[in-house]
């Protein structure tokens, strides 16, 4: 598949560099433009044991990119993941800020139907919030769903939470 992952942070590398490496073609999406230029001169910004590697093989063998342009990302995908911050408020409740920013771009450059995929960590309803943004913003009524892919992946074992479940299935990624 064709996969863009917008934000390239600890959750989005991680998936991205590990669906790349069982197959897919994935695009990493992300504004912070000092971090897009270190992944694309071969840095990584976070140690995760085996992240490295992963990414290097993956981007040789021209699976895996990385990029600022969300229109990019959103052409060239069949399914776009949102793994963007949410920090929580002083209230107790989450900060969906990111996420709707992120809603509100892809609408904006969504020209026919893709998926979307939450794998930022929310609260219920989040999906139709995001659906209601794209459907507000997108000028041309372009068909999409929205669906609810949580992570659980943890610091430090990043890497081996995301693949072991590919490896216990062999099918979850493919
Ligand atoms: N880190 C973890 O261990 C972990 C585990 C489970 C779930 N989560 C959840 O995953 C989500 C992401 O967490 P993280 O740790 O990867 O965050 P992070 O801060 O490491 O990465 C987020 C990335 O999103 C980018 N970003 C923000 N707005 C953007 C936009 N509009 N367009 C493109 N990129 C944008 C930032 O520049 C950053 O690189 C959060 O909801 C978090 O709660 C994190």
């Amino acid at each position: 598949m064709n996969i863009a992952i917008v934000g390239s942070g600890y959750v989005g590398l991680v998936t991205g560099a590990c669906f790349a490496d069982v197959g897919h073609h994935v695009i990493c999406v992300d504004n912070d433009q000092q971090k897009i230029a270190a992944l694309q001169s071969g840095r990584i910004p976070i140690y995760e044991p085996g992240l490295q590697e992963v990414v290097h093989r993956n981007v040789s063998s021209h699976r895996l990119r990385f990029t600022r342009n969300i229109k990019d990302g959103v052409d060239n995908s069949e399914i776009i993941f949102i793994a963007v911050p949410t920090p929580p408020q002083a209230d107790g409740s989450v900060d969906l800020t990111y996420i709707e920013q992120v809603a509100r771009e892809v609408s904006e450059v969504l020209t026919e139907y893709r998926v979307i995929a939450d794998k930022s960590t929310v609260p219920v309803k989040t999906g139709e919030k995001v659906a209601d943004t794209i459907r507000r913003y997108n000028k041309i009524g372009a068909d999409f769903d929205v669906v609810s892919s949580p992570e659980f992946l943890r610091e430090g074992s990043a890497e081996a939470a995301t693949t072991a479940p590919v490896a216990r299935t062999g099918r979850i990624c493919r």
